[in-house]
């Protein structure tokens, strides 16, 4: 494909706008005066978003003591962050249902991945306190959760091609992103950051799903990238079924870069294997 139908066609993808439930969320946070029955009435505005909204907050992850009845206790329970990143994973869920009817891609398990690596940047960040410049472990999530968004516009714009393409690198064993650029001139991570911009996500987080598989960053001056792509790593060995030793993993450039040891890097693959018994989407 020549430069200039590679730009066409990424500038033609088609990737939907943020859902006006999240759109009132952001404005509402804004607000330094905003009350808990404000936040409640925005999201209840989508009753179905709401409705997996509250099934989400009372996930074993979260591990409330009572489950949240409603979304103005999930609220106050779990904080206005954790729930925009709760409402963000529940709108992104919803839009692209129909993409589960696609042959030949297991969107299910695409989610889990997100889901499971959304988990493991937020406890990853808490852990560590790998955060710094103004992001939060709720924003890790959501950079987790969307890490990987890119792959689902594709698959979204090009359906059967994707598939296939998908099915070449992994019978290659090539890697995707790698296998994108060549067929596309642009790979699934350039795909999320746009996907992010249209969102309005700041700019940190379009910058780690932008360079999610290491473009050669200096992970010791960007510890959310660090994090995100500890994550990605540990949660892909868990499902692969192929877990590493702590050593192994504490060996990696981002698990350096963050100074995790190799007992750490032990208990956070534990905590992996963990979650990964529990995710749903
Ligand atoms: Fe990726
Ligand atoms: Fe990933």
């Amino acid at each position: 494909m020549s430069i200039t139908d590679s730009q066409n066609v990424f500038a033609n993808l088609n990737a939907p706008s943020l859902p006006s439930v999240l759109e009132g969320l952001n404005e509402l946070l804004q607000d330094p005066q905003v009350s808990i029955a404000d936040i409640g009435r925005a999201v209840s505005a989508d009753a179905s978003i709401a409705a997996r909204t509250i099934r989400i907050a009372n996930s074993s992850y979260y591990a409330l003591t009572e489950p949240a009845q409603d979304i103005e206790r999930a609220a106050i329970v779990l904080g206005i962050r954790a729930l925009r990143s709760i409402v963000t994973r529940a709108s992104i869920l919803q839009h692209y249902d129909y993409l589960a009817r696609i042959e030949g891609f297991d969107v299910t398990a695409l989610w889990k991945h997100s889901i499971l690596t959304a988990q493991m940047a937020e406890l990853v960040a808490q852990r560590l306190g790998a955060t710094g410049a103004g992001v939060t472990p709720e924003d890790l999530y959501t950079c987790g959760l969307l890490h990987d968004i890119g792959k689902i516009v594709l698959l979204d714009n090009f359906g059967d091609e994707y598939v296939g393409l998908v099915r070449t690198a992994s019978s290659s064993g090539r890697e995707l992103h790698e296998c994108e650029q060549a067929r596309f001139g642009f790979d699934h991570a350039r795909v999320g950051r746009a996907f992010a911009v249209k969102w309005s996500l700041p700019e940190v987080i379009q910058h780690m799903i932008s360079d999610h598989h290491d473009r050669g960053c200096d992970l010791r001056n960007d510890p959310p990238l660090a994090v995100i792509m500890l994550a990605d790593t540990m949660t892909n060995h868990v499902e692969r079924g192929a877990v590493p030793t702590g050593g192994a993993i504490a060996a990696h450039r981002a698990a350096r870069a963050l100074g995790v040891s190799r007992g750490t890097a032990a208990e956070l693959l534990e905590l992996t294997l963990e979650l990964h018994q529990t995710v749903e989407i």
